[in-house]
């Protein structure tokens, strides 16, 4: 029997729970216009009741013209008609809340769509009143672009407007112009927007590639990195020097006073930087740092160039942000995949392999490591990447783009297609897979995005009524991480560190200790029983897991007394 669990007292309640993203448009569709939208969310609350979630974030669902899937915001206090009604928002609020569950909205402000009313009058003249919002630049003596860095999706950073004859800079697409922040009113403005959702009972946010909303004081050309006589944009704007003021100042404005979290979408913070950033004295309360999701990927930019990585690396990712978010006193968000990334299965644990074993392996990781676990929408199914044959099956603006760039720079269409099949936006944003039945039971029209075929087998309806499946596992694991809550508080230590095929670790809250191995290879593996020694397994992922070997992929949590 289980002593009473009893959590640290002074955790918050967002370090306590489990996040879940949903991306909106292919989580639930309720009207059959082929688009997911909130009722379809309302109506699918309790399965995220049942995984342990505590906290929704949303991807966003204001209104956009949807160059960027809604990542371009041309009103931050409306709801985009394809997603339903403010009234359908506060629903989802209220009935959320009945199940303690928080709403956590994206805000999206280093850039708004070019078709905000705020960029649409910033681009009238140069001396109206919102001429500053943005940031615009003369064009050089030969009329080109006033830099050389190339956008994140690819292409020059730099549009040209006739109005204005200046251009304005978007990190992202050109429908994503990027906001003046230096202008206390555009600050002020996006403040306002934070509290009017605050306001709503929203119970955090995430803050969109929030790295990159300080430019630097001068525009000057970067040494090209590429064929193109670029350089990327991320080299030369992210982090610039000043860029926590403005976060401390949003901080202030905005979150003292409530228990709102915020997790900021943080390229190019590294571990080293974490003190900064969260914490006591931080911006945000959690980073999402992607140190892990570019283990194999040397240039963001370049999708055909990886680079070979061990489970050293992959173990030290989490041994330095976790040291690092603990001298701070901060949290750490764990995550393995979300709407920007390949399906952790994938990714981390290539291969034939069992696909199940890997899912559940994974999962064992995702929610026993010392943080607040987000899963993405489907990644408690055991979904992989999408595998289509033709860039033109793709709808990723990003994907496109990215494909564009690799054949400019001379790979062949099959190089080209490889580096799309691994990390194409698109494999995370299938619509969601509910049943077997037409569709996946996603929408009664016709789906924005295909649904992945396999989803006769691997959908929420089988998945919960068979017991072996990974859904089940999800299910177990956050029924587990309430019962043996040093899941939840306990210390994260890293154990045979040497080992290059299993990952051990410990949690350990002073009164229990859990230890957690994961099996990052196909084949038998086994470790010293010491490590276990008077410890009682409590889960593993196949039932005949003895001490001392774990199966392929095998994934096995014991518990014992803390010393
Ligand atoms: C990061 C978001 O996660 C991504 O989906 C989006 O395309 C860019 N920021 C631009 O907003």
């Amino acid at each position: 029997m289980n002593k009473a669990a009893v959590i640290s007292p002074d955790m918050k309640w967002w370090q306590k729970t489990i996040a879940y993203e949903i991306y909106v448009k292919s989580f639930k569709d309720s009207d059959g216009n082929g688009t997911g939208d909130l009722n379809g969310i309302t109506s699918e609350l309790d399965h995220l009741k049942e995984l342990g979630v505590g906290a929704v974030w949303l991807t966003p669902c204001y209104v956009s013209p949807q160059a960027d899937n809604g990542y371009d915001i041309a009103d931050y206090y409306n709801i985009d008609p394809a997603y339903g009604t403010m009234e359908d928002m506060e629903r989802l609020i209220a009935e959320a809340k009945k199940r303690d569950i928080r709403i956590v909205m994206d805000l999206v402000f280093n850039h708004t769509s070019n078709e905000n009313e705020w960029f649409k009058e910033s681009r009238q003249s140069r001396d109206g009143e919102k001429s500053d919002w943005y940031i615009w630049a003369d064009p050089k003596e030969d009329g080109s672009a006033p830099t050389n860095w190339r956008s994140i999706f690819g292409g020059s950073a730099w549009e040209y407007d006739e109005t204005r004859g200046q251009y304005y800079l978007h990190t992202f697409l050109p429908e994503q112009p990027d906001l003046n922040w230096a202008n206390p009113e555009v600050r002020k403005a996006l403040q306002d927007v934070a509290k009017f959702w605050a306001d709503k009972g929203v119970g955090g946010f995430r803050m969109d590639a929030i790295t990159y909303i300080k430019k630097p004081e001068t525009f000057e050309d970067g040494k090209p990195d590429a064929g193109d006589g670029m350089v990327g944009i991320h080299s030369m704007t992210a982090n610039t020097s000043g860029i926590l003021d403005y976060l401390h100042e949003f901080k202030s404005a905005v979150q003292e006073g409530t228990d709102i979290f915020t997790v900021g979408e943080a390229n190019g913070v590294s571990a080293s930087d974490l003190g900064q950033w969260v914490g006591k004295d931080g911006v945000f309360d959690m980073v999402f740092e992607f140190g892990l999701t570019g283990i194999d990927l040397p240039d963001e930019t370049n999708w055909c160039e990886t680079r070979e990585w061990t489970l050293f690396d992959f173990k030290s990712f989490f041994d330095d942000s976790l040291a690092a978010a603990d001298a701070a006193e901060g949290w750490f968000p764990v995550f393995l995949e979300n709407h920007d990334q390949p399906r952790s299965v994938d990714h981390f644990m290539p291969g034939e392999g069992d696909r199940i074993a890997r899912a559940k392996a994974l999962a064992a990781l995702l929610l026993t490591m010392r943080g607040t676990p987000f899963i993405m929408q489907g990644e408690e199914l055991g979904y992989v990447n999408v595998n289509w044959p033709s860039i033109d099956d793709y709808e990723d603006i990003s994907t496109k783009n990215h494909y564009e760039f690799a054949i400019g720079e001379g790979y062949s269409e099959e190089e080209a297609m490889e580096g799309v099949h691994r990390f194409s936006r698109d494999s995370s944003r299938t619509p969601m897979q509910w049943s077997a039945s037409e569709n996946a039971g996603f929408t009664t029209g016709t789906p924005w995005l295909p649904v992945y075929p396999d989803y006769s087998v691997f959908n929420r309806d089988l998945e919960l009524d068979d017991p072996d499946s990974v859904l089940s596992f999800y299910r177990e694991l956050a029924d587990l991480r309430n019962k043996h809550t040093e899941l939840i508080d306990g210390k994260y230590q890293v154990m045979i560190p040497e080992n290059e095929d299993i990952y051990a670790y410990s949690r350990d809250n002073g009164s229990k200790k859990a230890v957690i191995l994961i099996n990052f290879t196909d084949k038998d593996v086994s470790y010293d029983p010491g490590l276990i020694k008077d410890a009682e397994c409590i889960l593993s992922t196949v039932s005949d897991e003895a001490a001392g070997v774990l199966h392929p992929y095998g994934a096995a949590i014991y518990e014992m007394n803390s010393h």
